[in-house]
């Protein structure tokens, strides 16, 4: 069975003190959340250390939101997989749909973070959906397809382990327009038949997170569903009660 995940992606939100504040709060009510349940927060870049050490000794995880896939060198603004791995960070999110948009990043170069994450001993959130136009035009199942062939391509089973899937629909990130429970498991269930067609049996046990307005209100009847282990969480994941409340509905 895959391990039931669910991961705060704060964005670009909240200053050092207030993440230092929710981080403390998360761990607070951690304790609460569902057996087996795995709650990882993902704070920017410059609150990553201070929130270690404010989840240090408890059960909650660190993760950051975004890599460069070099060790070190001229790219400047970036901040490398072995810098994030020296302060503990155990997850990336990697290939979310704002920085495919915003900042043009393809199937192919997010591929280069994900094997840049795993050679560092982390384990990456990766990050696939379709836009509200591909969806209308009928063409998920070939978006998410390319998204994941692509993105994983050259990943081992072994490497597989340790490798997270999110499935965002773009249309319902951050709009309070959720997929329906059936209409997210449809396309859950094509990414575990590619993952079990690109790596076999290893494919069975890979997370696979749903994202998008994913709330206290609506948590419960998506991770019922058979292939929805676990959430990427967004706004949600802003108050500690809500995420708590989240990952407690399974
Ligand atoms: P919301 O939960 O705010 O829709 O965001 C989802 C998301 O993008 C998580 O990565």
């Amino acid at each position: 069975m895959p391990k039931t995940i669910i991961a705060g992606n704060w964005k670009m939100n909240k200053n050092l003190a207030e993440s230092v504040q929710l981080a403390s709060e998360v761990v607070k009510v951690s304790g609460k959340a569902s057996a087996g349940v795995e709650l990882v927060v993902c704070p920017v870049f410059t609150h990553l250390e201070a929130v270690k050490e404010v989840i240090k000794g408890s059960a909650v995880k660190l993760g950051a939101q975004n890599c460069y896939p070099a060790d070190s060198g001229a790219f400047t603004g970036e901040v490398s997989g072995s810098m994030l791995k020296a302060i503990g960070v155990e997850y990336v999110i990697l290939g979310h749909s704002e920085r495919r948009q915003y900042f043009h990043e393809s199937n192919e170069f997010i591929n280069k973070k994900v094997h840049h994450v795993l050679a560092h001993g982390m384990k990456p959130i990766y990050c696939v959906g379709e836009l509200l136009e591909e969806r209308e035009k009928g063409v998920t199942h070939q978006v998410v397809t390319e998204q994941i062939n692509a993105g994983l391509a050259n990943v081992t089973a072994d490497q597989m382990k340790n490798v997270v899937i999110a499935y965002e629909p773009v249309w319902a990130i951050g709009t309070g327009k959720v997929a329906s429970p059936e209409q997210a498991n449809e396309v859950h269930i094509l990414i575990r038949n590619l993952l079990v067609k690109l790596v076999g049996d290893a494919g069975k046990e890979v997370t696979i997170q749903y994202g998008g307005s994913m709330k206290p209100d609506n948590a419960k009847e998506l991770l019922a569903q058979s292939e929805i282990n676990g959430g990427l969480i967004g706004g949600a994941a802003l108050k500690a009660d809500d995420f708590l409340a989240i990952g407690s509905a399974k």
